[in-house]
């Protein structure tokens, strides 16, 4: 009996393999980062992220068999995120996926990648059911109840920007490198985290989010400092790097304080809840874990989160999820199209 899975993943602005083994868990991790070709535009930019997911795809795929130590004709099926995501670039996963599924008679698995994530803490941790997830990238932030492997309820999401999304913009405002997210971190930790500015905290009755609010806060406080020129769209403080410090700071402790918030809330009349956990890129983010663990321990919660090799977009958790589905036999076939 053939007992591996080829998971593939290419949603954004990451071209990703992974084999896993039924009993073993993951073998190889493989990706290929498009950070240095879209750094430049600020954000991703499709067309260039599909080409470049073509021109990858294959040696990806390679070298995650390469060092799982696996031949293509030993796997048993393929998992591949089929949504959301950028068309072009789900595309270039989803066809791969369908031609090796075709060609070597395997099973095909659609995954989505926001399932993904969501599972993406159980891959190196025994996580107890039911627990609140978290997930917060820059192309997604919102809370779900997750009751089982494949059984989770969407709680609440951000109405506008992903908090990951703020980060990037906020950085690119004071012409910081994309993405803006681990360069915040590491100007906050020269000041300690401390709150200097105290942007504001929307807050909602339900358990949607906001976070353009606080991009426009930041925007409007720097130009009332004499940092930015809205007229010439110009950050005009460059080497003021106690400033960048300043903000970032401010920053990071107003959306630890605003998802600790939402978290509450969503707890309040769910005494069943038994853990917390935290996904996704922005869970790369030390100082909010460090709140999180806090405040589970204050809720008597367990807390897990990946390593960050799982927390940015990666194929182990589309391979973790696409097991899962394999062993229900939720198996899709060749129709099978992207979302
Ligand atoms: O999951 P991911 O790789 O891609 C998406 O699905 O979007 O997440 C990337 C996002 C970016 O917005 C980036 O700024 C953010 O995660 N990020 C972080 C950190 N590392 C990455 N945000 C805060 N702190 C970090 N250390
Ligand atoms: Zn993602």
């Amino acid at each position: 009996m053939k007992n591996k899975l080829l998971a593939i993943e290419s949603s954004c602005d990451e071209t990703a393999a992974s084999i896993y083994d039924m009993q073993k868990g993951v073998l190889s991790n493989v990706y290929f980062s498009q950070i240095d070709i879209h750094s430049k535009f600020g954000g991703v930019v499709p067309e260039l992220a599909s080409r470049s997911h073509l021109e990858k795809i294959n040696f990806i795929v390679e070298q995650a068999l390469l060092n799982a130590n696996t031949k293509l004709n030993e796997i048993d099926a393929v998992a591949v995120t089929n949504k959301p995501g950028l068309p072009g670039s789900l595309l270039i996963g989803l066809s791969f996926a369908k031609a090796i599924a075709w060609s070597l008679n395997k099973k095909i698995i659609g995954v989505n990648h926001l399932e993904g994530h969501i599972f993406s803490s159980c891959i190196e941790n025994k996580v107890p059911f039911p627990h609140l997830c978290l997930t917060a990238s820059g192309g997604h932030t919102a809370m779900y109840l997750v009751e089982d492997f494949g059984k989770f309820t969407l709680l609440g999401q951000t109405l506008d920007d992903a908090a990951g999304e703020a980060f990037d913009k906020i950085a690119k405002l004071m012409n910081l490198p994309y993405p803006g997210g681990p360069v915040i971190e590491k100007l906050a930790e020269q000041v300690n985290f401390e709150d200097f500015f105290h942007y504001p905290r929307l807050s909602h009755k339900n358990l949607d989010f906001s976070f353009s609010g606080i991009k426009t806060a930041v925007l409007y406080d720097l130009v009332n400092r004499g940092a930015y020129n809205l007229q010439e769209k110009k950050f005009l403080k460059d080497n003021d790097e106690i400033l960048k410090q300043k903000v970032a700071s401010s920053l990071l402790v107003a959306v630890a304080d605003i998802f600790i918030d939402r978290i509450k809330l969503a707890l309040k009349d769910k005494p069943e809840i038994k853990a917390l956990t935290f996904v996704g890129g922005v869970a790369c983010n030390k100082y909010i874990k460090n709140r999180f663990s806090e405040f589970a321990k204050s809720k008597n919660l367990q807390f897990f989160y990946p390593s960050p090799q799982y927390c940015t977009d990666n194929a182990a958790m589309i391979a973790f999820v696409g097991n899962y589905k394999l062993q229900k036999n939720q198996i899709d076939n060749l129709e099978l199209d992207i979302y």
